[in-house]
């Protein structure tokens, strides 16, 4: 949070747009709207490209979907991916199903622990990544599988042995890949959880029918052999296969259940916040179990409060770094190819200026909002919130 605030303190001096060393990495720090709306949607595909380091090159190996380079392999496993997870309910009533499915198992793990000091994050952590794996991997994983709770902390500590000094370290001068310093363990989490992913796969290649996918990895290893017959240069590959699912893990499972973390430590510290929530979810569920997606919209206050909580949380404050494919203009300077480019996202003034400012402070309370979108997975929080702070 430090550095986000010297990033932030430097904007006022330089500038929306501005530039700077990261250890020995050059990068261009974007702050303000209208410039992080130019770089990522207007001209997203300018700065579409991801930048390479000797981490993310031993990690991911120019493959997967997060940190993959602009290219044919990157926009053919985005598209694959983006269609598969919509086949198999991204967005749709079959993905509520199964996050009722969930939250009924959720609530249970609550409930036991309902008189004692406990912290959740490791049941939401898992409850979360439990419904990307019944995409990707076709199954759950109950709360007390201690091989499961073992590769969630290692994608854990992955997360942050990444960003340390040492991991850094490592980046700037490529022979401290063999030192016996604490980066090493990041390589050895990495063969663990590729070791579990791999069996996962061996697993499905025995059991599997071709063409009658039961998930992501089924309709993987069909696009392998469909990709074989047609062109023997494909970007469907095992390697690769890991490194999607690796991403998957990584990107859906870490900000959704520290989102989740969020919401549940601020309902704690606005009881009465958390009380209009409750009051709004009674009123439209009714006599009925639970709301459902649909309902959202006749939920504004809950909703504005979601979202007051990603703006206080930002989980991911400075993005995920692109890099421009090209030498670009932006806001009157030129940016040379494949520079670094971070997003200043954390900004209360931004989204000040997004929202109006009755809808922004939590403790002045929230009334008459609009109706805006919040993510599928939220359905979990309230179920939480229906079910279990009564
Ligand atoms: C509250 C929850 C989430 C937050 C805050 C979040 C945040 C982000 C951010 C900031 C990026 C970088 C976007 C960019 O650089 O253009 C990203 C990318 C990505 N996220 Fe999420 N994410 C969330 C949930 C998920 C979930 C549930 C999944 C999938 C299961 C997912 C999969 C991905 C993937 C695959 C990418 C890379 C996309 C690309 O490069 O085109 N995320 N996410």
């Amino acid at each position: 949070m430090r550095k986000i605030f010297f990033l932030d303190q430097f904007s006022k001096v330089y500038g929306p747009v501005y530039s700077i060393y990261l250890g020995f990495t050059p990068a261009v720090v974007v702050r303000g709207l209208k410039d992080l709306k130019e770089v990522l949607v207007t001209r997203g595909v300018e700065f579409a490209d991801r930048p390479q380091n000797r981490i993310s090159e031993v990690i991911s190996g120019r493959k997967g979907l997060v940190v993959a380079p602009y290219g044919r392999s990157w926009k053919e496993h985005r598209r694959f991916t983006l269609s598969t997870l919509r086949n198999f309910g991204l967005g749709k009533k079959s993905m509520e199903e199964r996050i009722y499915e969930e939250s009924a198992h959720l609530i249970e793990e609550l409930k036991k622990n309902k008189n004692s000091l406990y912290d959740p994050h490791y049941v939401l952590e898992n409850a979360v990544s439990n419904i990307i794996c019944s995409i990707v991997f076709g199954r759950r994983y109950d709360y007390d599988d201690s091989t499961f709770q073992d590769i969630l902390n290692l994608v854990c500590e992955h997360m942050k042995l990444a960003t340390q000094f040492w991991a850094q370290l490592y980046n700037a001068f490529g022979f401290v890949r063999h030192l016996p310093l604490p980066h090493q363990k990041m390589f050895r989490n990495v063969e663990i959880v590729f070791g579990f992913l791999r069996k996962v796969v061996e697993e499905h290649k025995r059991t599997r029918v071709p063409e009658q996918p039961r998930d992501y990895i089924d309709c993987y290893l069909d696009e392998m052999n469909k990709e074989q017959r047609d062109d023997n240069k494909s970007t469907f590959e095992e390697e690769n296969l890991f490194t999607c699912l690796v991403d998957l893990f990584v990107a859906g499972t870490e900000t959704t259940s520290s989102s989740l973390d969020w919401s549940l430590l601020y309902m704690m510290l606005y009881p009465d916040i958390q009380e209009k929530c409750r009051e709004e979810i009674d009123k439209i569920r009714g006599e009925r179990d639970h709301v459902d997606y649909e309902d959202r919209v006749n939920m504004p206050y809950t909703q504005a409060v979601l979202q007051e909580v990603q703006r206080f949380a930002s989980v991911v404050p400075l993005g995920v770094a692109h890099a421009s494919i090209k030498d670009v203009q932006l806001n009157g300077f030129t940016i040379p190819k494949v520079s670094k480019i971070l997003f200043l996202s954390y900004l209360k003034r931004m989204v000040e200026y997004i929202f109006s400012s009755s809808q922004v402070t939590m403790v002045k309370g929230l009334q008459n909002l609009p109706c805006c979108p919040i993510p599928f997975v939220y359905l979990l929080f309230i179920f939480i919130q229906n079910t279990y702070i009564k």
